[in-house]
């Protein structure tokens, strides 16, 4: 493995495999024998914003022994038009591995291409695999390695995002059960479901139907950094996906409420539910550190 550009790239063996290794670093923590990113300068070149993603790869690179540098595009000269191709080959030049927040999936398929280095998606308008990556850590510890294969995962909101998408393509690879409720313009295009060629994907208006004994709870915000102007015209439609108290008593007996955060709360998930779930939703924030050294290790001992 020498790129992490989505999770439909991954095969269910890949997946397993970080995971364990995930757990594994996660107990280690503080006495790593191997720092495989020693002498190493890992860049974080960011277009949007980010607490959790920028802060645990600082620090997971800098526990593997690299040096993280960040660049915003607000201050690089990719920001003023410099073509994300001639950007790719300068740093590829100086640098030994990248992790990309952006926008569209081409930038960070083209900076892998053209800079010949390890290259990590940190979220763009496509995908968020780090993030599926330290949610299913975060279920494996709650309920066992391997757990989500008799597992139904629901999905409520805006459920076409980066992070429905991630976990359409979880489903695939590792075979479980994926149910996405929402209004009928935010359900997933056909290509998007020709290409995913999985019959364990339920789409559905209904988010009683999706709630429907699913252990697992997820949601996210119904607008997506970048979608701001949308915000007035789009919310409306998505309240009957709001993640309450009310929809989850038709949730299986021991569910879990799963959400990425940032949380809005009065909108897709209410105050009550994210504090009573608060333990397994930082979890998540948290697996973000060593899903991520997970990836980190793989990329920096495999090329
Ligand atoms: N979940 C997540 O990616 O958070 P940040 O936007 O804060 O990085
Ligand atoms: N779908 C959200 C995820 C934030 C971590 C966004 O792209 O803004």
């Amino acid at each position: 493995m020498n790129q992490l550009l989505s999770i439909e790239e991954l095969t269910g063996d890949q997946i397993r495999e970080l995971l364990a290794l995930g757990h594994k670093l996660k107990a280690e923590r503080g006495h790593h024998t191997t720092q495989p990113l020693a002498g190493q300068t890992w860049a974080l070149i960011f277009s949007k914003s980010s607490t959790r993603t920028r802060v645990s790869f600082e620090v997971g690179i800098a526990e593997l022994g690299g040096r993280p540098m960040f660049l915003s595009t607000r201050d690089i000269q990719l920001g003023r038009g410099e073509p994300i191709k001639d950007t790719a080959r300068v740093l590829g030049r100086m640098i030994h591995g990248a992790v990309i927040r952006t926008y569209g999936q081409d930038e960070v398929v083209d900076f892998a291409k053209y800079s010949n280095l390890p290259t990590i998606n940190a979220l763009t308008d496509q995908e968020h695999p780090c993030q599926i990556l330290a949610d299913l850590l975060t279920l494996e510890e709650k309920y066992g390695v391997g757990a989500w294969k008799d597992m139904k995962i629901a999905f409520l909101g805006d459920v076409d995002n980066n992070m429905g998408r991630s976990w359409m393509w979880a489903a695939k690879h590792l075979g479980f059960t994926l149910a996405l409720a929402g209004p009928e313009q935010a359900l997933p295009k056909a290509d998007t479901l020709t290409a995913l060629n999985y019959e364990g994907i339920i789409c559905t208006t209904d988010a009683v139907e999706a709630v429907r004994d699913a252990v697992i709870i997820n949601t996210d915000t119904w607008i997506s950094m970048g979608q701001e102007a949308e915000k007035g015209t789009k919310e409306q439609a998505f309240f009957p996906y709001q993640v309450n108290a009310e929809l989850l008593k038709h949730a299986a007996a021991g569910h879990s409420v799963f959400h990425c955060l940032p949380a809005y709360r009065g909108y897709e998930i209410t105050d009550d539910v994210l504090e009573n779930h608060a333990p397994v939703i930082f979890s998540e924030a948290e697996n973000r550190l060593h899903a991520q050294k997970a990836v980190l290790y793989t990329l920096a001992t495999s090329r």
